[in-house]
């Protein structure tokens, strides 16, 4: 980008590809870390007198138009955040986009409406892709890709559009990338990596990778099960991917010969039922050991040993990455698993990069200052993928 803008962008349209998948309840906004996070991409383009046509996707609406999926609320936060109107198109590449890109001033932007109400945007049939992708192209000269979020998905608007126009990498892109790359390439030991979430299907590439890679691995969340369910041990209705036991047997018996240290929670919060994430009705947890769930109880957030554990885990890292929540911390009873590990990458001075919608959203829900973390990645499945090596389309399209 600091080429393009060098070159001069006055009077260009700009197609800015950015991720401003948010999460919402209704319209609402709930965390605003991916407009943020693309904003000065956006801001210094207009300063440069580009006419700025920002799009994403939000959420997996079903290839047509639905009003669950808008981004319009998106659209006014970041009107809201550059401090000017930014105008919306109510489509993407229909008369709508069209009279709206047409009509852009010098300096000003414009977001178009969810890609991903086009079938086209994630089609498989590179043919449909690219007749979408064609028509996106008509509505720019330059292209910058900057949706870090999304550059795992080989999309009409994240692959193909790209080779269709001059293309740049925006400022956050390059600075994931940048954070990324020190992982994979030089990084600074102990390296400890903390991961979470519900399904461990979602973790297995990354694992592998990382085994060897990484000194010691932490496992939280719903994905623990599994891990603890290979064991041995029995995890009464927790969450439980029983065709993935073989695949985490093999992890922790290959861990044990290369020396890397897998830990696994000791004790867990359980509960006989999910909680009510809209009322946050009290749950009355009960804490149990690991090796001792009840047949009728379900796991829900890592136990307070488990905690103590693991920041203990975490308090000689050079590096941490951390991917995941550690419980279903939407509810306040089950969020201090998750509150820990923040809490102890917040005092420990090692380099930690969260990765993770999820988890980066926990991170600023939960009230921890973004800036005592090393770098909070926008990426969930961007950052897993990049960590496991894989190519990914977003970021091939750019480079050359
Ligand atoms: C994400 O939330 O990880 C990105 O926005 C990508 O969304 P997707 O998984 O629906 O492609």
């Amino acid at each position: 980008i600091d080429q393009l803008l060098a070159d001069g962008v006055a009077g260009k349209r700009v197609f800015v590809r950015a991720d401003l998948n948010v999460p919402l309840d209704g319209t609402t906004i709930t965390d605003d870390g991916r407009i943020r996070a693309v904003q000065p991409t956006i801001a210094k383009l207009a300063e440069a007198g580009a006419r700025v046509v920002v799009a994403s996707h939000l959420g997996r609406p079903k290839g047509a138009p639905d009003p669950a999926f808008s981004l319009a609320p998106a659209a006014a936060r970041l009107g809201e955040l550059l401090g000017t109107h930014v105008e919306f198109a109510t489509d993407t590449v229909g008369e709508s986009a069209t009279a709206t890109v047409a009509a852009l001033q010098d300096g000003q932007v414009a977001v178009l409406e969810n890609l991903r109400f086009n079938p086209g945007e994630t089609s498989k049939d590179d043919a449909e892709r690219g007749v979408f992708a064609d028509r996106l192209a008509s509505l720019a000269d330059v292209y910058v890709g900057d949706g870090f979020g999304a550059v795992h998905r080989k999309h009409a608007s994240v692959f193909d559009l790209p080779a269709r126009l001059p293309h740049a990498a925006g400022f956050l892109i390059d600075t994931e990338v940048g954070v990324l790359k020190k992982l994979t390439e030089d990084v600074s030991r102990p390296y400890v990596v903390v991961l979470g979430g519900a399904k461990v299907s979602d973790k297995l590439g990354v694992i592998d990778h990382l085994l060897e890679k990484a000194d010691r691995i932490l496992i939280g969340g719903g994905m623990a099960y599994t891990f603890l369910k290979a064991q041995g041990h029995e995890v009464g209705i927790s969450l439980l991917q029983e065709d993935q036991v073989p695949a985490v047997l093999e992890y922790l018996e290959r861990a044990e010969a290369k020396g890397v240290e897998f830990v696994l929670p000791v004790d867990v919060l359980v509960a006989s039922e999910f909680p009510d994430l809209k009322t946050k009705a009290p749950a009355n947890p009960a804490v149990v050991a690991a090796d001792a769930i009840p047949a009728d109880q379900e796991g829900l957030d890592i136990g307070p040993e488990t905690r103590k554990l693991y920041a203990s885990k975490l308090a000689d890292a050079a590096t941490v990455f951390w991917n995941g929540p550690m419980g279903v911390f939407e509810h306040p009873d089950y969020a201090e698993g998750t509150k820990a590990v923040a809490q102890a990458l917040v005092d420990s001075p090692a380099f930690s990069v969260v990765g993770g919608g999820d988890s980066a959203a926990a991170v600023r829900i939960l009230g921890f200052d973004e800036k005592a973390f090393g770098h909070i990645s926008t990426g969930g499945g961007a950052s897993l993928e990049y960590l496991e090596g894989k190519t990914l389309p977003g970021l091939a399209a750019l480079e050359d």
